[in-house]
Parts: structure tokens; C-alpha cells; sequence
């Protein structure tokens, strides 16, 4: 069986009286794409916030390379090989598309990859997830959501994760943009990479993920390779109830 690459053990966090995640345990392997699909509510977001270093857990472990995590904040997070692209898309909107794609490797106040370099880094890094051109010198905040959405994957990117985490990142997308990003996806899993994707389209999961695993209230319900489980199998494990109120209803 192939190693994992990332290991969530018993992965709890609780907000006040809400249990947002409650002991899920997953194993992700290197070079595959595997979605955690979920409703609304179901703890999708904060497992990428742990696995960022936005939210400290609760409780439970998570081990990367076999390495115990010990430090829960971005940078640390980051240092280790993890990338993530948020559902909430940030941008600046007064700095130019290039400075947007490499505000990871830049500092915060200093500009790291040199003037010459800038323009052609940000354009090599856009090209790797859409075929559409962008102006890099123009002003983030002069673009479209989906822009936006290419821009901070690209950022992403920047810092060459071994694991990248994309929480919804086609919500904005066109169908073009939507297939590149796929076909980039694709490919990064091909060299080795993990692509934790996040979803509630069961249809991306199908078209997409080697493995899968469904969470709902908070809980891992389990996780399936793929062919192990078809799509009313799917809809069923996300939400029961729905489908409970369905029979009644009929
Ligand atoms: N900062 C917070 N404070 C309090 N409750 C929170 C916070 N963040 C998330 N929650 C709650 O934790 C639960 C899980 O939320 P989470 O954002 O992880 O769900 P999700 O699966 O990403 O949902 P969505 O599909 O809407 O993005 C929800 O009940 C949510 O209201
Ligand atoms: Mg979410």
C-alpha cells in the first residue's frame, strides 16, 4: 500500500458548543487527488484551516511525512509543504496581479523576487492553471471573481507545496478555466503531489478524485477509492436525512 503523505488521527475542533470537526481520521496519499465531500456545515473548511494553520485543533494529531505536527501556525504549516487556496478568495486589490500571484514568497513589506524576474514568474505560474492571458501589471482589483479564484491558485503555487489544498476553487470558474484547473490538478498529482480538493459537487468528485472521503456533521463517514461507490451512494452518505425526508415525503 502506498505511503501516507498527510495523516489526520482523531482530528477534533470544537467552537464554543459547536463541534465543527469531531475525530476525524483520514490518510492521504502522495500522488493522488482525494476530495472530501460534504454539506453545507459539515467541518469541510475546517479541516483546511487546521491543515493551514489558521485554527489550532482541538484535539487529535496531524502527521506529515511521518512527522508529527507540533507547531499549528501558516508558517509552519507552510514550511512543511503544505499550500492551500481558501474558499474565501483574498486579494489586494491595490497591488498588481504579479505582486498578488507572488505575495507568498515575497515578505510583507519587501519585494523578494527581483523587478527583472517578476512579470514572467507570475505569467509562468498563471499558465499552469488557465489558458486565459492575464495582464500581470494590471490591478488585481480590477479583475473578475474567477481572475481572482486563478490568481490566488497561481499564489498558491508559488511556493512549490507537496501538498496543496483547494477549498471549492471552481465555484467561480467558467467551464474552460474549470477544465484547466482540472487538467492542472491532474497533473500535479502525476509528479508526486497531493491534491486535497474540497467539494460538495459530486460530480467533480467523480470526474476527479482517486479517493474520497465523505464527512457529514462534523464526522468522517468514510473514506472509498475510486469506483467503490457511485453517486447515489454518495448522496446518500452526505446526507441521510434528505433522503429519509424524501421516503416520508413519498
Ligand atoms: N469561526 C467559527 N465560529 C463558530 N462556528 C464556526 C466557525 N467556523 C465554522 N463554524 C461552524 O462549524 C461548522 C463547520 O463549518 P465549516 O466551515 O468547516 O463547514 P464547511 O463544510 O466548510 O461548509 P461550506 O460547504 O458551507 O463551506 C459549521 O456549523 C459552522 O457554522
Ligand atoms: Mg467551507
Amino acid at each position: 500500500m502506498t505511503a501516507s503523505v498527510l495523516e489526520v488521527a482523531g482530528l477534533s475542533k470544537r467552537y464554543g458548543e459547536t463541534v465543527a470537526l469531531d475525530g476525524a481520521a483520514i490518510n492521504f496519499q502522495a500522488g493522488s487527488i482525494h476530495a472530501v465531500l460534504g454539506e453545507n456545515g459539515s467541518g469541510k473548511s475546517t479541516l483546511v484551516k487546521i491543515l493551514s494553520g489558521i485554527v489550532a485543533p482541538s484535539g487529535g494529531s496531524v502527521r506529515l511525512g511521518g512527522v508529527a505536527v507540533t507547531d499549528f501556525r501558516p508558517v509552519a504549516m507552510q514550511a512543511l509543504g503544505i499550500g492551500t487556496v481558501f474558499q474565501e478568495v483574498l486579494i489586494a486589490p491595490d497591488r498588481s496581479v504579479a505582486d498578488n500571484v507572488l505575495l507568498g514568497i515575497d515578505g510583507l513589506f519587501t519585494r523578494r523576487v527581483p523587478r527583472a524576474g517578476r512579470a514572467a514568474l507570475a505569467a509562468s505560474l498563471l499558465a499552469r492553471v488557465t489558458r486565459t492571458p492575464m495582464e500581470v501589471s494590471a490591478n488585481a482589483g480590477a479583475l473578475a471573481l474567477a481572475q481572482r479564484q486563478l490568481v490566488v491558485l497561481a499564489r498558491a503555487l508559488a511556493k512549490q507545496p507537496r501538498v496543496l489544498i483547494l477549498d471549492e476553487v471552481t465555484a467561480a470558474l467558467d467551464y474552460g478555466d474549470r477544465d484547466a484547473v482540472f487538467a492542472f490538478m491532474r497533473a500535479f498529482a502525476a509528479g508526486g503531489g497531493l491534491i486535497l480538493f474540497i467539494t460538495h459537487r459530486i460530480d467533480e468528485v467523480t470526474a476527479l478524485a482517486d479517493r474520497v472521503t465523505v464527512l457529514r456533521s462534523g464526522r468522517v463517514v468514510r473514506t472509498f477509492a475510486r469506483g467503490e461507490v457511485d453517486v447515489p451512494g454518495l448522496l446518500a452518505l452526505m446526507a441521510p436525512a434528505t433522503l429519509d425526508a424524501l421516503a416520508d415525503a413519498a
